[in-house]
């Protein structure tokens, strides 16, 4: 990969920035040792293996083998290129960045997200000073205020008002000398069917949506009477992904860590009354089902001591519909879900100034598990006669075939059998059915999830390919001891050296260490290769002093064993060749080519 921005440079705001404060904007970091944990973003799991080290600025996960700089971090976690992630990276710690550096292309590509970014925040105040200080606020503010929101609220999340009319942003933002194409971009203005564009959002109250670091993604308006659309959302745009967003969680993250549960509600105003209530621990997913994404997130945000979160619905079918999906992610996340049921023709808004928030909490306190939730719904829609009964199987049967984790599905297999007073084997009978049909479409089309994203660990179950164990000591050694790279090179030992990729990562330690004489923490800037790149953190993460006796040690048993290596295939192919083996001749001679290749 080409890369534009100077080697210096990239130093300079590698020196600059803190791996750790960027990875923990996003997820949650506890102290261990002289490192720090967390669950890791990138795959599923219940003890965190994701390390963070301030002192190496890497991070590696133990589990599926994840790991790099402060970049990689970035461009992984937020799903954005290299020159996006330096970009970021940058701005945060107040690094500039000489433009001529990047290729127009990459140039334009890297600053989109952040002017989109600061667009967005610009638009955000322009909104808010309209509703605050201007006299067309005046009825935003009174809507408001009908609605009983408090100022502290209002300013917390920042709510503003698009004015009437068709242009008022538009000539905003031609004032400010902001591109209009770069508000198109952000969803801000929608291009007219001849030419020009119009704003899209009018005489609506405004809600900023923002991400988990407090960077404004998006928008949503309502408007203040009966008129439709109710509430208009902005659309997916480069920083905004519906089902990666949960709107409030930057405001949430704090509490739903302390408190170690959150809820999960609907709604723009449900959020902020909640709020308001001083439940704090409480997100929203803005008129989409709460994907596994959404889930993994709130996870990471929330850390990784016992968690649980609140499904908070009010009696509609669709949410309900959607929760059954999300067990499977729940499980995986480890993280206890159970249902708020509010009583017919409340939400979350109404109920909590109706009631109050102790009635919440109530509630919340008595609100049964996720899954006996569903059996429970199931059979008040089907009834539990003997017709009602194989309807519920048949609707929760598919829920059960998806959660891999067979222990907990085999409880959850008698918890339906119970529940329904049938035979457990009955129940089993049928989601196996379901599973069947399920893995026959699985193999026919992968999960995207784990489809060709690192490049290595297809199978996520973490498992790196069997490695040469002293060919891996030999690296680690030059890295905890970069002095003894220097013998390593001397001493041609990187010639024995069977592993191509290992052979190719040591030649590149040899180099930065040795000849170059740099830093350790300066490896990563040399390579570009995935894998190797995420071979070289957990090389780098691990702790070890090396004395220079026991290098020495390692090199002479190293050079021992290939030798010994070399002579035994040396005589097994005499032998071979003696006993007329063409068979094994040919597999001995194939090996020692491998060598040969692996030297080169
Ligand atoms: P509701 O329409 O159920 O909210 O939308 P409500 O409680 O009756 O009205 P308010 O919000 O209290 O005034 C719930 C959520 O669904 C999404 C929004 O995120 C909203 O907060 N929604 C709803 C849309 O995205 N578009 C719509 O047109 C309506
Ligand atoms: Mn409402």
């Amino acid at each position: 990969m080409a890369l534009y921005i100077s080697d210096d440079k990239l130093a300079e705001i590698r020196n600059a920035a803190d791996i750790v404060d960027m990875v923990s904007a996003r997820i949650f970091l506890k102290k261990a040792g002289k490192d720090f944990a967390g669950l890791c973003p990138f795959h599923s799991e219940k003890t965190p293996s994701f390390t963070v080290s301030p002192g190496k600025q890497i991070f590696h996960c133990f589990g599926c083998g994840a790991g790099g700089d402060v970049f990689n971090f970035l461009m992984r976690y937020d799903g954005i290129t290299f020159p996006e992630a330096v970009q970021a990276v940058a701005r945060q710690y107040g690094v500039s960045l000489p433009e001529k550096d990047m290729s127009p292309g990459e140039k334009r590509k890297a600053s989109e997200r952040e002017q989109l970014f600061a667009l967005n925040r610009r638009v955000m105040q322009f909104y808010q000073d309209i509703m605050l200080k201007s006299p067309g606020g005046e009825k935003a503010r009174r809507y408001l205020k009908k609605r009983g929101m408090d100022r502290g609220v209002i300013e917390r999340f920042n709510l503003g008002y698009a004015p009437e009319g068709w242009d008022n942003l538009i000539r905003f933002i031609r004032k400010s000398g902001i591109p209009l194409e770069t508000a198109e971009k952000a969803g801000l203005i929608v291009p007219k069917k001849q030419r020009g564009y119009y704003d899209r959002f009018r005489n609506r109250i405004m809600f900023p949506i923002t991400d988990v670091t407090g960077q404004v993604v998006a928008f949503g308006g309502r408007v203040m009477d009966d008129s439709k659309p109710k509430y208009l959302n902005s659309p997916e745009t480069p920083v905004y992904h519906k089902g990666r967003t949960l709107y409030g969680l930057h405001a949430a993250r704090e509490q739903c860590r302390s408190k170690g549960c959150v809820f999960i509600v609907e709604g723009y105003f449900d959020l902020l009354v909640m709020h308001q209530y001083g439940l704090k621990n409480s997100v929203a997913t803005l008129g989409t089902a709460l994907t596994r994404d959404h889930i993994r997130r709130l996870s990471r945000a929330a850390g990784s001591g016992d968690k649980k979160a609140y499904l908070v619905f009010d009696s509609d079918e669709a949410g309900i519909n959607a929760a059954k999906r999300t067990i499977g992610a729940f499980l995986e996340e480890s993280m206890e879900a159970a249902v708020v049921l509010l009583p017919k023709g409340h939400d979350p808004d109404s109920y909590l100034f109706e009631y109050g928030p102790e009635a919440f909490n109530r509630l919340a306190g008595d609100a049964p598990g996720l899954f006996s939730f569903l059996i429970d719904n199931a059979i008040s829609v089907h009834g539990s006669g003997l017709e009602g009964k194989v309807r519920v199987i048949s609707e929760i049967a598919p829920v059960l075939s998806e959660i891999d984790d067979s222990v907990a599905r085999s409880v959850y297999v008698r918890h339906l059998a119970e529940s329904l007073g049938v035979d457990e084997a009955a129940v089993l009978e049928k989601v196996r059915e379901k599973k069947s049909k399920q893995s026959a479409r699985k193999a026919r089309a992968p999960e995207p999830e784990t489809v060709g994203k690192t490049g290595q660990d297809k199978s996520g179950t973490g498992q790196a390919p069997a490695r040469d164990r002293l060919e891996v000591q030999v690296i680690e050694m030059m890295i905890q001891n970069p002095e003894s790279a220097v013998e390593v090179e001397s001493e041609n030992i990187l010639e024995h050296f069977e592993d191509k990729q290992l052979k190719e990562l040591g030649e590149l330690v040899c180099r930065v260490l040795g000849q170059e004489k740099a830093g350790v923490s300066e490896l990563l800037n040399h390579v570009r290769d995935e894998s190797q790149r995420q071979m070289l953190a957990s090389l780098m993460i691990e702790d070890a002093r090396w004395k220079p006796e026991s290098c020495a040690m390692l090199l002479s048993k190293f050079v021992k064993h290939k030798q010994r290596n070399k002579n035994n295939l040396l005589d097994q192919i005499r032998a071979a060749e003696q006993k007329n083996d063409q068979q094994l001749l040919m597999k001995l001679l194939s090996e020692k080519q491998k060598q040969a290749a692996g030297r080169k």
